[in-house]
């Protein structure tokens, strides 16, 4: 919607893990190397852990470009699975046709899959995502998985990939053994106030054709200090940004724009008894009869010469006789 104001090709703060909008930030960038490295020297057991949102699947989804021609990989992103269900989903994942039956049985034709894929030079991967919902029993039938070995190499390399519920279940005195095995353990955290800037930036150019700088030093203080670095927050908060400036009408993201838009997002949180009791004097989003989404509105707002109050759509021009019918609500 607001593409053609900012002259983007496409949006920049889409919430989808889109390995085209890869920005290689030194800790996306060494959690990716960790992966290449784990799976080229075939070192088996690979954890990576990190905070909601800051961008595991997102290097993962990077990896699938990099990895050598003879590899293949098997992706486990559902993970309330029982001990047998997981031996099945692994087995359909690298379209084996197998017999089904006891968990023994699955497992011993996934063992033989994989000793003919050695013999074929085939470097077997599985990447479970999600990984901190594994149960211990799990996460147990993981480790016995990394036991497929020969005298000399691993059959299969595994990446445990989660939220840092992974690291705190890895913990349990339980599960040392698994911990015992882990080759290489990354845990990713927020970017830095710079590599934000940078991240920004990096989205924006990949949308538009000439490479734009829309967001003030403030404002990316403020995108910086409310999402902690965290690129999902980053891309909400950005977003959201934009949509307000196109309905403002302007090209510069302050830190005022931005600091509405993160005000509005908590006030979007609050439970609703708290909403129907804010004070009408401090709106100041609109929206238009039809829509109610109000920052998301779809009308562009026209201000007449006497500024908010005097709103008109984009249609219409008319100004106090608008037909989009304003509605209005609170930010602060
Ligand atoms: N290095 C990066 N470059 C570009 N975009 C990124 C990067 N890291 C994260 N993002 C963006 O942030 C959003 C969240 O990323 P992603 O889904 O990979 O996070 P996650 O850590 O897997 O989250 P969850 O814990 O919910 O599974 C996505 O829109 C993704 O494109
Ligand atoms: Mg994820």
């Amino acid at each position: 919607m607001y593409e053609k104001f900012y002259q983007l090709t496409e949006k920049p703060f889409n919430t989808t893990p889109d390995s085209k909008f890869f920005y290689p930030s030194p800790k996306h960038t060494e959690a990716l190397n960790s992966l290449i490295y784990a799976i080229n020297e075939r070192k088996g057991f690979v954890v990576i852990t990190g905070e909601i949102g800051v961008g595991k699947t997102t290097v993962w989804r990077t990896l699938m470009n990099k990895l050598e021609p003879n590899t293949k990989v098997a992706i486990i992103t559902n993970t309330h699975l029982t001990c047998k269900e997981l031996i099945a989903e692994i087995l359909e994942e690298f379209e084996v046709e197998y017999k089904p039956g006891t968990k023994q049985k699955l497992l011993s034709q996934l063992n033989k899959f994989l000793i003919s894929q050695l013999a074929s030079d085939i470097n077997i991967v599985l990447i479970i995502d999600e990984a901190q919902n594994l149960s211990p029993k799990v996460l147990e039938e993981v480790r016995m998985l990394s036991n497929l070995e020969t005298e000399t190499e691993k059959l299969i390399q595994i990446i445990l990939i989660g939220q840092p519920q992974l690291k705190a279940k890895l913990e349990n005195p339980r599960l040392e053994q698994f911990k015992q095995r882990i080759a290489v353990y990354y845990h990713m955290s927020g970017l830095s106030r710079e590599q934000t800037e940078n991240y920004i930036f990096h989205r924006l150019k990949l949308a538009s054709s000439n490479g734009i700088d829309i967001f003030t030093p403030k404002a990316v203080d403020l995108i910086h200090n409310y999402s902690r670095g965290i690129p999902r927050v980053i891309n909400l908060v950005c977003d959201s940004a934009l949509l307000s400036g196109y309905i403002y009408d302007t090209k510069k993201i302050t830190e005022n724009i931005v600091s509405e838009v993160i005000k509005e997002r908590d006030f979007n949180n609050l439970p609703a008894e708290e909403v129907s009791i804010l004070n009408p004097q401090e709106i100041k989003i609109f929206c238009c009869r039809d829509c109610e989404h109000y920052t998301r509105c779809d009308i562009k707002w026209n201000k007449g010469t006497h500024g908010e109050e005097q709103l008109c759509c984009s249609k219409c021009a008319d100004y106090s006789r608008c037909v989009a019918n304003v509605r209005k609500v609170k930010l602060n």
